[in-house]
């Protein structure tokens, strides 16, 4: 079994969104299977779609130094650079040939773009996003890849170009699993909308105090009284909280909304003292970590990277003909 996963680094930091529906269940996997091999990469290629102002070096160490403090463990995780493995490109060249416009013209974020009337606004790398996410897939053999809902349609897209790959030119590659983790689903911003960084309505991995009480103040609520007996389920300060609760706090927080007496206010002075005492440690240790130790471990993890990669690439080279 071997794990992968990547990471977009379109931002100095991540968010509560990206924590429960990405980072979190991709540590449970790890912790769920030891004797797995587990791979996790900076996706600097893909987020140079969004970010052109030289701050992906930035936004990847902060990334990575908070992966770390979220308690991923760099001696049971392989970590390294996509940009630093030249054949992440390399198969990305050879995917695209073979795969046609039809088929990734099916793609949900393009079709949005088309539907938005901004197809033509988009960058080439956007519409081909979906082939080095293949590529990134292919060339470590990953057996199991584990990411937010949001892209489940781009680890298919992977399986198709696989498989056609496989059946042009002979067995190559491992068609991958996608594993999604169903209970999360999309978790709500400060405004009601998927939390996201596009949309600046995201709670932060490193916000605190009296910015993080701000935000928290914004998310609306209905204009029910105090005694109103109140739906949970459709109370935007109840989709973020029940992330935070065990079965116990959960059936407790659910009774005192249903029970009527539960104002907005203490139910947004508990989300306050969940999101802390969540964020505390996690930032505690973030500072601890400098960029030397994440640029060091990248170096270090390069080498191995390249070498994997580079033999897999070699295999691709040979059966299509490039090896002369
Ligand atoms: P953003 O929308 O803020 O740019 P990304 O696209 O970088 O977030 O998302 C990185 C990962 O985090 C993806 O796997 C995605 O599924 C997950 N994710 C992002 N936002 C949310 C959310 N609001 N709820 C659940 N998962 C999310
Ligand atoms: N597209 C993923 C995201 O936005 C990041 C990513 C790039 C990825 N390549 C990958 C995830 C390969 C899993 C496997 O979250």
């Amino acid at each position: 079994m071997r794990i992968l996963t990547g990471c977009q680094v379109t931002s100095d930091q991540f968010h509560l969104g990206n924590y429960f529906g990405a980072v979190k269940p991709f540590h449970d996997m790890c912790l769920a299977h030891p004797e797995a091999e587990k791979f996790l990469f900076v996706a600097n290629m893909h987020s140079l779609n969004k970010v052109q102002d030289g701050s992906l070096r930035r936004n990847a160490l902060n990334t990575l130094k908070l992966y770390l403090a979220c308690g991923i463990d760099p001696d049971d995780v392989f970590i390294y650079n996509q940009a630093d493995i030249p054949a992440h490109a390399q198969l990305e060249r050879v995917l695209g040939c073979i795969t046609h416009m039809w088929f990734m013209e099916r793609m949900h974020a393009y079709k949005a773009a088309i539907d938005q009337g901004k197809a033509s606004d988009i960058g080439v790398g956007t519409f081909t996003y979906p082939i080095l996410m293949a590529a990134d897939i292919l060339l470590y053999d990953a057996t199991h890849v584990p990411t937010g809902q949001d892209q489940k349609q781009h680890v298919e897209y992977t399986r198709d170009i696989a498989g056609k790959f496989n059946n042009m030119f002979g067995e190559t590659f491992i068609l991958p699993e996608s594993i999604i983790s169903e209970s999360v689903g999309t978790i709500p911003g400060i405004d009601g909308r998927k939390m996201s960084k596009s949309y600046n309505n995201y709670i932060g991995m490193l916000d605190e105090g009296k910015d993080l009480m701000k935000k928290i103040k914004k998310i609306p609520t209905s204009l029910e009284p105090i005694e109103a007996p109140k739906d949970p389920d459709t109370c935007n300060v109840y989709a973020i909280t029940r992330l935070f609760l065990t079965p116990d706090e959960d059936r407790e927080l659910r009774a005192k909304y249903t029970d009527g007496g539960l104002s907005f206010k203490r139910a947004k002075d508990y989300l306050y003292e969940k999101v802390t005492a969540l964020l505390t440690p996690i930032q505690e240790k973030y500072h601890t970590i400098s960029d030397e130790q994440i640029v060091d471990m990248l170096a270090q993890n390069k080498n191995k990277a390249n070498a994997i990669a580079q033999a897999k690439i070699n295999d691709v080279y040979q059966k299509i003909g490039f090896t002369i």
